[in-house]
């Protein structure tokens, strides 16, 4: 389980996260979502330590991450996947060994079980077959899977996925939200995704977590969202083109 407790984040004196708390609880998968710089992105960047409060804590089971050493730290770092913003592939190497190079960082794995393990994620996000190719012979949701391969290598118990279906077409997309749906119930992970993608939302996440103006406007879960009669939440979601109650097509 995941604690983040009245947590402050300033940049230049400008406020970005204001007395934020959240609970993401084991096997879950939450929405973070918000307008396009409202904080997202450095509130996730909190959960694996990449950036420090300013005040306030963050607990990953029960441990508060800003107060251990860097090899602790680490050490719970292994257990996150994260699928960055930019989903940025290596592109010196081939699928293979971007998503070999997490294993051959962190574990001291023998070269054929490396390859299995390889083979196995590349599976997983069903690409058995482009190991051998380099990032700019694939497609953008080619390249987004193999990431999310990279993601999974270690056995995350967590992954987090910034704006996973940002930039991809609507058909690619749906495949997207569709493999990360499969594999936050196979791997039986907790799912932290941050998007403003309505669409991605409504068909993935368990939770919805509302930022709006550096604060954590609303809490709850999809169905709540439904029923919600709240004019700040109601007014993103409409921003969104998806209409309370019935989904609409995802628009290009
Ligand atoms: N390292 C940084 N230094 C200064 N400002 C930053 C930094 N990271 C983010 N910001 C600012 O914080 C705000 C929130 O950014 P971000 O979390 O990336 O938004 P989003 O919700 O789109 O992910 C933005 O105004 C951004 O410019
Ligand atoms: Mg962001």
């Amino acid at each position: 389980m995941i604690r983040v407790e009245h947590l402050y984040k300033s940049f230049d004196e400008r406020p970005v996260l204001v007395d934020v708390s959240l609970e993401i609880r084991d096997g879950e998968t939450l929405a973070i979502i918000g307008r396009s710089g409202s904080g997202k992105s450095v509130l996730m960047k909190h959960l694996i330590g990449l950036l420090k409060p300013d005040r306030g804590r963050v607990l990953v089971d029960g441990v508060d991450i800003n107060a251990i050493s860097y090899e602790e730290l680490r050490r719970i770092r292994r257990q996150f996947g994260v699928l960055f913003q930019s989903g940025a592939l290596f592109d010196s190497m081939n699928a293979f060994e971007n998503v070999a190079f997490p294993l051959r960082t962190f574990t001291s794995l023998s070269e054929e079980e490396i390859r299995r393990r390889v083979q196995e994620c590349l599976e997983l996000v069903q690409l058995p077959d482009v190991g051998p190719k380099m990032p700019d012979e694939l497609s953008g949701g080619m390249k987004k899977r193999v990431a999310l391969a990279r993601a999974i290598a270690l056995e995350p118990r967590y992954i987090i996925y910034d704006e996973p279906t940002t930039g991809l077409d609507p058909e690619t997309a749906n495949a997207i939200d569709e493999l990360i749906r499969d594999l936050n119930h196979r791997l039986n992970v907790t799912g932290i995704m941050v998007t403003h993608d309505m669409h991605s939302v409504l068909s993935v996440a368990d939770r919805v977590a509302f930022l709006y103006q550096g604060r954590m406007h609303w809490v709850g879960t999809i169905e709540e969202l439904h029923r919600s009669d709240d004019p700040t939440l109601l007014a993103f979601v409409k921003a969104s083109e998806y209409q309370i109650g019935q989904p609409i097509p995802r628009s290009a």
